[in-house]
Parts: structure tokens; C-alpha cells; sequence
């Protein structure tokens, strides 16, 4: 059966440390899986804009002896289905010539689509509902900064957005527990938010939702950002900068949430808006790592994804 990481749940728990797992050893030894992907080709398919998320696929495609072929999907140099060739028509297509698919793009519905018709791995590299990919890398970075995952609580502060539901889907596959505190005008998609709580409730972790940043932040062990405005929601900035506004992580933030409480943010940072440069740069901040352990997560999702390791 092909494989896909169209979100978080395609992964059990136990996948998902099993993703982990794999990451950390290939952080430690790195050589241990270089050319383990030789011969093989992976399209990635940008429909918005990515340093991190490029780069450390390309990267990390290489490092594994693999090809990475960075495709747009618009534009002079873009795919056709910039103008309008179907996804299906796309996957099929590029079924006869890689080995998995990498996409960036608006719909979650083009993810699942691929997914459908081709017959390769499809990864999820951001849409408008998740950022499997993303989470995938924090729950690393957690448990190197926290030692495990298992007992931490997490807490969201700003509005239930794709990184949101991917984290809301990862803590109760990491038994941890996660805070989603947000304008209650800006809440995160109902169907995942129930989703996380029912996987909670049987993982025996807690998913909350909440509105007041001072109270929720009391005793976390991670406090995570992201940007006010994201990707394809240029038109209603106005409005999300001033419902955000009291929703930025400033020092007097981290204060109430104790020593103990990592920053996290999965870049880029609006320094000034979501987060001041105090805690940016601060000790408590962890984002860089976070930044680099995407390069070790997603390297370990493809070799589960293209069976060059076992799932268990
Ligand atoms: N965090 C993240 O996905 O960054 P990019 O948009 O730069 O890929
Ligand atoms: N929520 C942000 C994440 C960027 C990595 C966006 O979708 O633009």
C-alpha cells in the first residue's frame, strides 16, 4: 500500500515516534543513510513561497543520494497546472516519472487529490488546514530540549491556523498535551480541533482551547508563535493584525509562563508583531533548531515513505 503523509493522520502514534526515532539517529550519524535513496527522484511542487521547507527537502533529498526536481506550479518555468491541467490528470503524469510527490499549495483538497490518482508517496508541505512536516520536526525538537515529549504541555498563542492543527493532531501522537489559545473570533477548523480531542481522550492526553495568553501560558513547557498573517490571507490583514495584537509573545509572556518554557515559532517570524526580538533571542528560544530539524525529520519520512527503512 502507498503511503502518504497528506497530514498527521496518516501516522499512528506509534509512527509518528517511529518518524522520531528515525530522525534523531539520522541527526547522530548522518552517514548512516547517505545513498540510501540513490536512484530515486522526488518532484516538489511550490505553489507558495518556502525557504525552510525547500531548501531542507532539496537538501536532505541529496544527502540521501536521491534527486530533488523544485518545480512551481505556475509561471514561465511553472508545471501546466498553473493553467489548468487537473491534479489528477498531474498525478498520473508524475506517477510515470518520480518516486513521490512533495507539494506546497492552497487546498488541501489538491493533497488528498494526488494522493487518489497517482500511485507514489505524497507529502503534505503546507496547505491552508496543516503543516504535517512542521510538527513532525517540533516534536523532535521538544524531546531534545525537554528530554521527551510524554507529560509536556504545549501551548498555542495566536490563531488556530495550519501549523496549529498539525500541532493540535501531533500532541496526543506524542502525549503531550496542547493548549490552543486564541481570539475566539479566529478558533481553529472544528473538524480537527474535535478530532485532536477525541485522539486526546483515548491517548489520555488533553487538547483545550482557550482565550486569555496569561493564563494558559502559566507552567508550559513550550510556547509557540507563528506569523498574524499567513500565506493567502494578504486581503484580511488589517483585521488579523488588530484581533492578534493582544496575542504577542513579549517577554512579560514568557515571565508568566516560567523558566522552564521553550519559544517556539516555525518561522518566518514577524519580529515586532507575534514576537519581539527580545524573545526571539532570548535563551528560552529554540526556533533555529527547530529550523534545522527539518532537514532531520523530513529525511527520515522519506525513507518510511519510499520503504528504504521498515516502519517497525
Ligand atoms: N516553516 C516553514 O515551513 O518555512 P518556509 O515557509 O520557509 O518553508
Ligand atoms: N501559517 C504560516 C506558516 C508558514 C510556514 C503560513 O501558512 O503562511
Amino acid at each position: 500500500m502507498t503511503r502518504h503523509l497528506r497530514s498527521l493522520l496518516d501516522l499512528s502514534p506509534a509512527e509518528t515516534t517511529r518518524v522520531i526515532d528515525l530522525a534523531a539517529e539520522i541527526k547522530a550519524d548522518p552517514a548512516s543513510c547517505a545513498g540510501a535513496l540513490a536512484g530515486k527522484s522526488i518532484a516538489m511542487i511550490f505553489a507558495k513561497q518556502s525557504t525552510r521547507t525547500r531548501i531542507s527537502f532539496e537538501v536532505g533529498i541529496h544527502q540521501l543520494g536521491g534527486q530533488a526536481l523544485a518545480l512551481s506550479s505556475g509561471g514561465g518555468t511553472g508545471m501546466q497546472m498553473g493553467r489548468g491541467e487537473s491534479v489528477s490528470d498531474t498525478a498520473k503524469v508524475l506517477s510515470r516519472y518520480v518516486d513521490a510527490i512533495v507539494i506546497r499549495t492552497f487546498g488541501q483538497d489538491q493533497v488528498d487529490e494526488l494522493a487518489e490518482h497517482g500511485s507514489v508517496p505524497i507529502v503534505n508541505a503546507l496547505t491552508d488546514l496543516y503543516h504535517p512536516c512542521q510538527a513532525l520536526a517540533d516534536l523532535l525538537t521538544i524531546r531534545e530540549h525537554h528530554q521527551k515529549t510524554q507529560g509536556k504541555r504545549l501551548v498555542w498563542v495566536g490563531a488556530g491556523n495550519n501549523v496549529a492543527h498539525s500541532l493540535l493532531l501531533a500532541g496526543p501522537r506524542a502525549g503531550m498535551d496542547v493548549c490552543c489559545c486564541c481570539p475566539p473570533s479566529l478558533p481553529p477548523n472544528a473538524f480537527v480541533y474535535e478530532r485532536a480531542r477525541t485522539e486526546a481522550a483515548a491517548a489520555g492526553t488533553r487538547v483545550e482551547l482557550c482565550s486569555d495568553p496569561v493564563d494558559a501560558v502559566a507552567g508550559a513547557d513550550v510556547i509557540y508563535a507563528d506569523t498574524w498573517v499567513s500565506m493567502g490571507e494578504e486581503e484580511e490583514s488589517a483585521r488579523l493584525l488588530r484581533e492578534l495584537a493582544p496575542y504577542q509573545v513579549n517577554y512579560a509572556l514568557m515571565r508568566a509562563a516560567g523558566d522552564q518554557a521553550r519559544f517556539m515559532h516555525c518561522l518566518p517570524a514577524h519580529r515586532g508583531e507575534e514576537v519581539t526580538d527580545a524573545v526571539m533571542d532570548s535563551p528560552q528560544s529554540i526556533v533555529f533548531d527547530q529550523a534545522e530539524n527539518r532537514l532531520h525529520a523530513q529525511k527520515a519520512l522519506l525513507l518510511l515513505l519510499l520503504g528504504a527503512r521498515p516502519w517497525t
